[in-house]
């Protein structure tokens, strides 16, 4: 996802550098003495992904002179390894198939080994951050939890009462902002950056990260090519925006999507047919504004910070968390 329009060569070979060690890094925080366990557990990792969390992490280690390699690769495999370790357990949570466009874990070796996989990452994660110091650990603990109680509150559901809009919201900002948020608070402490420019990346981090699940959200709708099923969360009745969106319609026209958000949508041919008449529908048009405001508001946050090739390969990130289609 690194852009390259930041016209800064010497800036861009750096960042790839460090990238590609965190690649070999990642794969050998994985690594276990069974082949099978090695297997499952390096499984996701090898299948790809987007790498956006170690991303910004390397990113925001450049915003200030006093990064070292080392921490920073180290701080990359951390966040890293967390959200691979809860995408093992999301997929069991939400039946998913596919992941990374490869078979999920939970359809290769079953829910038991998948969920002990993800806790074996955790715990990878867990032993490296303790070489960054107690600061980086609580961090990490507090992130992990919100995370955790995002997914529990999507698992759970609004109280009677509550509203549903807001309740999506705060699962988002909890489930997925939280992760991205430490990962560019992360950067910026290992950055040097000064106490309010690290407050500054916290709140891009989970501005943007926000942005990203809204986007995922709708790409769950409209895309055939995120090597994931599309309607996942259709079938599993996760609410989204656009579904959330759609659910205020009074138009008559709309009575069968309604009809069928609200029904057990475990048919193919039902699935097939709300995703279509979604596809159509101006709530993904509305949703999809909506993502572009908010990424507004997060590339105004970078304004505050000094200029260079990282805001500007930052400000970038927020243009590619919009147009992403995959
Ligand atoms: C998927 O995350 C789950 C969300 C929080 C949206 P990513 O979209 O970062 O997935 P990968 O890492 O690229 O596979
Ligand atoms: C994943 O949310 C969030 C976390 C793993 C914490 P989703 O269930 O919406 O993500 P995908 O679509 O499976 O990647
Ligand atoms: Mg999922
Ligand atoms: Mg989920």
């Amino acid at each position: 996802m690194l852009a390259s329009q930041t016209r800064d060569p010497v800036f861009e070979t750096a960042v790839r550098d460090q990238l590609d060690r965190i690649e070999s890094a990642l794969v050998k925080a994985a690594d276990a003495d069974s082949p099978m366990v090695r297997e499952a557990a390096q499984h996701v990792i090898l299948a790809g992904g987007k790498r956006f969390r170690p991303l910004l992490v390397v990113l925001a280690s450049h915003l200030g002179p006093a990064a070292v390699d080392a921490d920073v690769e180290r701080a990359a495999v951390v966040v890293e390894l967390t959200h691979v370790a809860s995408l093992y357990h999301d997929d069991v949570m939400d039946e998913a198939g596919l992941r990374r466009g490869s078979v999920s874990a939970n359809s290769r070796w079953g829910n038991t080994v998948a969920i002990l996989v993800g806790d074996l990452l955790f715990a990878r994660a867990s032993d490296l951050v303790a070489d960054l110091g107690p600061e980086f650990v609580r961090l990490q603990a507090r992130t992990f939890a919100r995370l955790v109680q995002g997914q529990l509150a999507e698992t759970v559901g609004p109280t009677p009462g509550q509203d549903r809009l807001r309740h999506y919201l705060q699962v988002v900002a909890d489930k997925t902002g939280s992760l991205i948020a430490t990962s560019a608070l992360f950067g910026a402490k290992l950055a040097g950056a000064t106490a309010e420019q690290q407050r500054t990346m916290a709140e891009f981090g989970e501005q943007v990260g926000v942005v990203f699940q809204l986007s995922d959200d709708i790409i769950d709708i409209t895309s055939d090519e995120t090597g994931k099923t599309p309607g996942t969360d259709l079938r599993e009745g996760i609410p989204t925006l656009p579904t959330l969106l759609a659910r205020t319609s009074t138009d008559p026209a709309d009575a069968r999507l309604l009809t069928l958000l609200d029904s057990d949508l475990s048919s193919d041919a039902d699935l097939a047919e709300v995703l279509g008449l979604l596809r159509r529908h101006r709530s993904i048009d509305e949703a999809r504004a909506e993502v572009r405001r908010r990424a507004e508001s997060a590339r105004l946050l970078l304004d505050g910070l000094p200029a260079g090739p990282a805001r500007t390969s930052l400000e970038e990130l927020c243009d590619s968390v919009v147009s992403r289609t995959v």
